[in-house]
């Protein structure tokens, strides 16, 4: 059984974590070693609690386990990751569908992300629709919108 919850402090450190086994294990196959050496230390469990005071950040819980992450910032969507073990089994959708619906309550026309070349696929999957790409610190970026009801 999974549920999604709202980020709280202890969460910091297995969110840490997750992104590092993600950026170790799934985005290495797309990004030159020293872009994930960058991210991994961006992503400190200090750096997560900060951007959790910044940001509505979320987690799915499985088991007592952290299997995924996403957080926004009104209809923007940051840090989403999904434990590469769980990575295929739809945690990704539900929580971009949860943190959708807020948005949409919130009355935002549509939802934007920022997708590694990792993830635009999936964000693809979802509905979203490129708007442009961007180079950033850590490389191409797509830029995707989607349409909110
Ligand atoms: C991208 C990521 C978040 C997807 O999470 P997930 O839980 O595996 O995704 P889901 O199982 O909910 O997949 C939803 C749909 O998208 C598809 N999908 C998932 N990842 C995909 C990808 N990289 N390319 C194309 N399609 C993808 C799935 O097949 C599924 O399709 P369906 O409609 O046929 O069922 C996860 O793979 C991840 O954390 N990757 C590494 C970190 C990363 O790149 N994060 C994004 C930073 S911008």
């Amino acid at each position: 059984m999974m549920e999604i919850r709202s980020f709280r402090p202890g969460d910091a450190p297995e969110i840490s974590d997750v992104i590092g086994r993600c950026l170790r294990e799934v985005n290495s196959r797309d990004y030159p070693e020293s872009v994930i050496t960058l991210m991994c230390e961006h992503f400190t469990a200090g750096r997560i609690a900060e951007l959790a005071g910044e940001r509505q950040m979320f987690v799915a819980v499985e088991d007592g386990t952290v299997v995924g992450t996403v957080s926004r910032d009104g209809n923007k969507v940051f840090t989403m990751f999904v434990r590469p073990g769980t990575i295929g089994r739809g945690v990704g959708r539900q929580l971009m569908r949860h943190i959708e619906a807020l948005a949409a309550a919130e009355g935002h026309a549509y939802m934007e992300t920022g997708a590694s070349i990792s993830a635009h696929g999936f964000y693809q999957r979802l509905g979203y629709l490129d708007v442009r790409t961007s180079e950033t610190d850590f490389g191409l970026n797509y830029i995707l919108r989607k349409p909110l009801p």
